[in-house]
């Protein structure tokens, strides 16, 4: 048997290991330092290799491949997206990624991301908000108390600074799992019966449900004057969550114009409505919040550039956590050209 060389052993964070290793740094840090990552990505922008997803749909849901580089680094994420798993005991969203070199194509990170992608989901979320929330907001309504949810409100809380998050979910049992685990994080928690209830007195909004359908889960009345919204739920053709006369009183800020106009909140608008390109906020290019009366809207689909900000973070956590093992998982002949005598020569 031969022994694989450094070089071609693959270091994988498992669930398990990425739980160990979100549970050593702290969950409220770790969206801390992956923002980050994602902030100084954006601000890297025009680097990137830029493509919408690669999405295969069908009845029950989507599969989507999320691919980009900076020309040194190369990632991509397998994530899926199942409105109607959760009833059949299945995750809505479960994912992993790979990092790899560009100079040689070589894996150098295999890793779980259901619980990346909601930590990086929170951290976007929390970084777009403090460039376009109201300054001082301290009450987040959180429509959709699924998974993404408690990272959410975490991520508001340590980024943004909010200490209030009013819940409601058409599932009362998922607002109360919700309440039971924010119970510690020194949020006040406010279990609600309705959006509206919700969303009183809130300076910000966050929508995070799970439908294959174009939902409503605010309407126009819903959202007063001066209010942020971080709408992440529709991220697909056809999944959308807010009436569309609320995006015609917003100003609209995206991640990458052409994978929104098609997965976005704005799939209900002409595709030449003005939107804003995060990068350009975060470079001091272009405004992002103007004034207390303007709604700002951030239509989060999710990025691969995030997925790759996180990959990158997780990567550099290697050589201070141990949390990962290595994975036999590139062939590794002697002879480069002899693969199939390495092949020949294990069967002796
Ligand atoms: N934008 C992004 O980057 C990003 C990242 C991850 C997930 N998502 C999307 O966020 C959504 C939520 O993901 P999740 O993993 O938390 O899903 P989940 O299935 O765990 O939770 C969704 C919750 O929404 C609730 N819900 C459904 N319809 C509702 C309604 N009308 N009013 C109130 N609550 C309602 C459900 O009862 C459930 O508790 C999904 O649509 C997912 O595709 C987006």
């Amino acid at each position: 048997m031969t022994t694989p060389s450094k070089l071609a052993l693959v270091p994988f964070v498992s669930v398990d290991n990425m739980m160990k290793l979100v549970n050593k740094i702290g969950p409220a840090q770790m969206i801390a330092e992956i923002a980050d990552y994602i902030e100084a990505d954006f601000k890297r922008w025009e680097l990137f290799d830029k493509t919408p997803r690669v999405a295969a749909h069908s009845e029950e849901g989507v599969i989507e491949l999320m691919p980009t580089s900076d020309g040194e680094s190369y990632g991509f994420k397998y994530v899926n997206g199942h409105p109607a798993n959760m009833a059949r005991g299945f995750q809505t969203v479960t994912a992993f990624g790979v990092l790899a070199r560009v100079d040689n194509g070589y894996p150098i990170l295999l890793s779980e991301m259901t619980i990346l992608t909601a930590l990086r989901t929170a951290a976007t979320s929390a970084l777009v908000a403090k460039y376009l929330a109201p300054k001082g907001s301290k009450t987040m309504a959180m429509i959709g108390n699924g998974a993404q949810c408690e990272f959410q409100a975490l991520a508001f809380k340590t980024i943004v600074g909010i200490d209030t998050v009013r819940l409601y979910d058409i599932d009362p049992d998922a607002t109360a799992k919700a309440a039971k685990n924010l119970a510690a994080t020194g949020l006040e928690v406010i279990s609600c019966t309705s959006p509206e209830d919700a969303v009183a007195g809130a300076q910000i909004i966050t929508t995070c449900t799970a439908d294959k359908q174009c939902a409503t889960i605010l309407t126009d009345n819903m959202v007063g004057a001066g209010v942020h919204i971080n709408a992440i739920g529709g991220d697909c053709p056809g999944k959308t969550e807010l009436h569309r006369d609320i995006l015609l009183r917003s100003d609209i800020f995206v991640e990458y114009p052409p994978q929104t106009r098609v997965e976005g909140e704005i799939q209900q608008l002409d595709d030449d409505h003005p939107v804003t390109e995060l990068w350009r906020v975060m470079l001091g290019q272009a405004e992002g919040r103007r004034d207390d009366k303007q709604i700002t809207l951030f239509d989060s689909v999710g990025f691969a550039t995030e997925d790759f900000s996180a990959l990158r973070y997780i990567h550099d956590q290697l050589a201070h956590h141990d949390t990962f093992v290595e994975l036999d998982m590139l062939a590794d002949p002697d002879d480069p050209r002899d693969l199939f005598g390495m092949v020949a020569r294990a069967a002796s």
